[in-house]
Formats: C-alpha cells, sequence, structure tokens
C-alpha cells in the first residue's frame, strides 16, 4: 500500500526487491535483532541434514534391514521379490522380480512424501536450507516471493494425500511391532530391548500422523455446530492438543524411526545381541 511517506527507492532501498520495497519500512540495516537468531535455523538444517544422509545409506544399503523378529521401519512393507525372507513379516511381493534395487525406495516415499510436505517441516527446511525467510524479523535476500502459488512448490498441496498413505504407513508398523512380541524363532510372547524400541517408535509414530493439520481438517473441519456432532468434537479436541506439539512430535519420531533402523542394524548385522526381557 503506497502511504506516500516512503522515501525514494533508489535512496533506502538499494537493492530493490524482496523486502527493500517501497511498501516496506525503509530500514537500511539486514535486522535489528541483537539475539542468536541463526541458531534454530543452523541446528534445523543440521538435523534434517544428518537425517537425510542416514537414511539414504540406510535406504541404498538394501541389506541388515531385518533381524527375526525385528524389521527395520525403513523397509516396511516390502514389496519387491528381492525382499529379505520375514515369516508372517510385512514382505509381500506385490512388485515381482523385475524391482532389482533397494526395496527401501517403494516405501520410502510415502512417509518422505508425508514429512516433506508436513507444514512445519515446510517452514523448517525454507528457513534452514532456503532462507525464507532465516527467522522472524529478518529479511530474506530473495528479490522475489510466490510463497506456494507455483510450480513446484505448489505441490505441497498434496500433502492431506500423503497424510492418508502415512495412515497406512503406521497401521503397517503397528502390525510389524506386535510381530516383535515374538522371540528370534518366533515363539510368540515374549519382549526383548526391541520389542521396546519399537513400541517406543510407533507411539510416536502415531503421535505425530495424527497431530497432522490435515487430519485436524478432516476430523473436525467443515461442522458448522460441533454440538450436533460430539464424537468428532471430542476427536477434534484430541488431535488439536497433539497437534499443538506437532514440531516436537516432528523431531521426535524422526529420532525414533532413524533409531528403530538402527537398532536393527546392529542386530542384524551382529553387532550384538537383542537382549532378551523374558
Ligand atoms: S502438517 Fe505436519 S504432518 Fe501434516
Amino acid at each position: 500500500m503506497a502511504t506516500g511517506t516512503e522515501p525514494p527507492a533508489t535512496e533506502d532501498h538499494p537493492r530493490g526487491g524482496g523486502v527493500h520495497t517501497r511498501t516496506r519500512a525503509a530500514i537500511r540495516a539486514p535486522h535489528l535483532r541483537t539475539d542468536r537468531w541463526w541458531l534454530a535455523p543452523a541446528a534445523t538444517a543440521a538435523g534434517l541434514l544428518a537425517f537425510v544422509v542416514y537414511s539414504t545409506w540406510r535406504a541404498f544399503a538394501n541389506a541388515d534391514y531385518y533381524a527375526a523378529p525385528y524389521v527395520s521401519p525403513f523397509y516396511s512393507p516390502c514389496l519387491a521379490e528381492n525382499c529379505a525372507p520375514m515369516r508372517s513379516g510385512p514382505n509381500w511381493e506385490l512388485l515381482g522380480s523385475w524391482w532389482g534395487v533397494s526395496p527401501a525406495i517403494i516405501i520410502l516415499i510415502f512417509p518422505l512424501g508425508f514429512r516433506l510436505t508436513c507444514y512445519y517441516y515446510r517452514k523448517a527446511y525454507y528457513r534452514g536450507f532456503w532462507a525464507s525467510p532465516p527467522a522472524c524479523a529478518v529479511a530474506e535476500p530473495h528479490k522475489k516471493y510466490t510463497g506456494e502459488t507455483r510450480f513446484p512448490l505448489v505441490l505441497q498441496n498434496i500433502h492431506r494425500y500423503f497424510f492418508c498413505a502415512a495412515l497406512l504407513v503406521a497401521v503397517v508398523l503397528t502390525y510389524d511391532t506386535v510381530l516383535a512380541f515374538r522371540d528370534e524363532h518366533y515363539a510368540w510372547g515374549h519382549m526383548g530391548l526391541g520389542t521396546l524400541v519399537f513400541l517406543a517408535n510407533i507411539a510416536l509414530i502415531w503421535a505425530y500422523t495424527l497431530s497432522c493439520h490435515s487430519c485436524r481438517h478432516i476430523v473436525g473441519g467443515k461442522l458448522k455446530h460441533f454440538s450436533r456432532h460430539p464424537v468428532r468434537y471430542r476427536a477434534w479436541q484430541l488431535v488439536g492438543r497433539l497437534n499443538a506439539r506437532h514440531m516436537q512430535l516432528a523431531w521426535a519420531s524422526l529420532v525414533s524411526v532413524a533409531l528403530a533402523d538402527f537398532y536393527v542394524y546392529l542386530v542384524a548385522s551382529g553387532v550384538f545381541d537383542d537382549p532378551r526381557l523374558f
């Protein structure tokens, strides 16, 4: 909005474009913050980068992802014929033998797509990697801002569909957790340290999935009268409580899924035996 009080563009907005336009406050300094505002985006970028490096290594390794009764969440469900044999496990050979590379790549598209398009992660990596903006009240370096209205960022809108896929993946990981109550000889009624790792992981996966903004909208959106829909109102309240912790759950579940995979890797590669609790 032009107010007629802005200084000439060439004097106070030397770079032009971005936040240096006639419609924004004329501040020469890049920002006026005196705290360590860069710490949060730097830590976020480091954390996400570490996960990307680790998950890429594990997804392409195509090895050490099954140690009875545990299957890595990166490889579940395993949908190609080249999957490791798992008794009663989630190795359903839907794709046949033509698939020649790691079967993790087939399934990781869905949880990764879910996280990549998540509202919280979008904010995290826009700030951490693209400095768009780097932090609150810190000008972004880009001259143009089109938000998520153009390709490819307009594709972020498919998040709601990834949410549905993530629900199915969570169901399969729940099945894997139930199977973790067997021992290495497939006898039921046992628990190992890995069972506890899987229980913690699936609890966090469900909490993160159900705290999704799309879930909140599906559960309680488009209602004119909550009083006429008490069950949906109650569910909306519960999801809303989880939703308030969405960022924490995003990180906790990211770490837990990597730890669950790493645990299976250690057992499957013979670094140590799964301690049996009973
Ligand atoms: S908004 Fe984060 S998972 Fe849906």
